[in-house]
């Protein structure tokens, strides 16, 4: 199968498209033919560890991921695709289901045609109203934003502010804080403006232009889902039992908080937002877009177009993989 394998820290140039073989599923595994996979920030961090970029966490990081080169050599943290086969103990999914999920703790990551992952990790069913683009780009975002605002104990009528509501954790937090009831404020630049209101923010503040914690308003909970703001720039907006919480901290995936994103998608209370997407073979020049820290939402990485190639190439005839 192909694979992106990058080995050792450094450059973009470092991930390399090769022929692997292709992996065969325990027991209580299943195999996926991955459809698609992205490039988040966090694919990023962890190519990128070289010093002196971050020299504090360097320590810490490289033991966690490698110290003299990355352990787990195929990036990427979620996926979605189609079960080519499961192992004798796997009861919940059959070969022919369309799953989403992610690769944490595993030690192959999504940047590869196939994966396999234990039936009972942070794998659900894709939800159905979704490609497989939209649907990969929904675990690492989407869990994190729910993990986070379910700390708050968000109420009905509440005022939330998420700071840094274009990125891929910012979209799902304005669409999860909505949900939830609250009256949201999206911060972002303003090319991002029209995009954060359609995804249902009731505020959008430019922070171009208006500095949030020099306002009037007053919040229940701020979710400063990019790590710019500090605690003590949001204390002064925040009533006096309100919640700061920050993406700097970790969090752990749920499972069954993946089966609740795919109940969101399926009652249409979360989308996904899509910046561009590229094809596996492309995936260094989709490094370099993500590390500029500009982008909106998320960046997909379409399997299908790699298939799509290889079957054109021998002939055979193209068929559509999306439902
Ligand atoms: N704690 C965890 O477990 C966890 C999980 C996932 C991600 N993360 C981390 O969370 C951070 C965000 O991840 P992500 O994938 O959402 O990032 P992302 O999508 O790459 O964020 C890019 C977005 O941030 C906006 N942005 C950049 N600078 C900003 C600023 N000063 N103020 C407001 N918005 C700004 C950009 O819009 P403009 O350029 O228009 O401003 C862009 O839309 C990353 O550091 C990632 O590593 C942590």
């Amino acid at each position: 199968m192909k694979a992106v394998v990058c080995t050792t820290y450094g450059s973009a140039e470092g991930l390399q498209l090769q022929s692997i073989t292709k992996p065969t599923p325990k027991e209580n595994e299943v195999l996926i033919k991955i459809q698609a996979t992205t490039v988040t920030a966090g694919d990023v961090f962890v190519r990128k560890l070289t010093l002196p970029l971050y020299v504090f966490l360097w320590p810490l990081a490289r033991f966690a991921f490698g110290i003299k080169n990355l352990r787990k050599s195929i990036l990427g943290h979620e996926f979605s695709g189609e079960i080519e086969a499961a192992g004798s103990a796997v009861k919940d999914f059959a070969p022919g289901d369309h799953v989403f999920g992610t690769t944490t703790g595993l030690n192959q990551g999504s940047y590869a045609e196939y994966i396999c992952v234990p039936a009972d990790g942070v794998l659900a069913p894709k939800p159905s109203n979704m490609t497989f683009i939209q649907a990969a780009a929904v675990p690492v975002g989407g869990l994190t934003a729910l993990t986070f605002l379910k700390k708050a104990n968000i109420q009905a009528g509440q005022k939330v502010l998420i700071y840094g509501a274009s990125g891929s954790v910012g979209t799902y937090a304005v669409q999860i804080a909505k949900h939830f009831g609250a009256v949201v404020s999206g911060v972002c630049s303003t090319t991002n403006l029209e995009l954060v209101e359609s995804i249902g923010a009731d505020h959008v503040i430019d922070y171009t232009q208006t500095d949030f914690t020099q306002g009037e308003a007053i919040y229940d909970v701020i979710f400063d889902a990019v790590g710019k703001i500090s605690s003590a720039q949001a204390k002064g907006v925040l009533k006096p039992n309100g919640k700061y919480l920050t993406i700097k901290s970790v969090i752990k995936e749920k499972r069954e908080e993946l089966f609740e994103l795919q109940q969101l998608a399926e009652s249409g209370q979360l989308t996904a937002v899509i910046d561009r997407t590229y094809p596996l073979e492309g995936i260094a020049e989709a490094h370099r877009y993500v590390e500029k820290g500009h982008k909106k939402g998320n960046l997909v990485i379409d399997l299908f177009k790699l298939s799509k190639t290889s079957e054109v190439s021998q002939g055979v005839t193209e068929k559509t993989s999306e439902v």
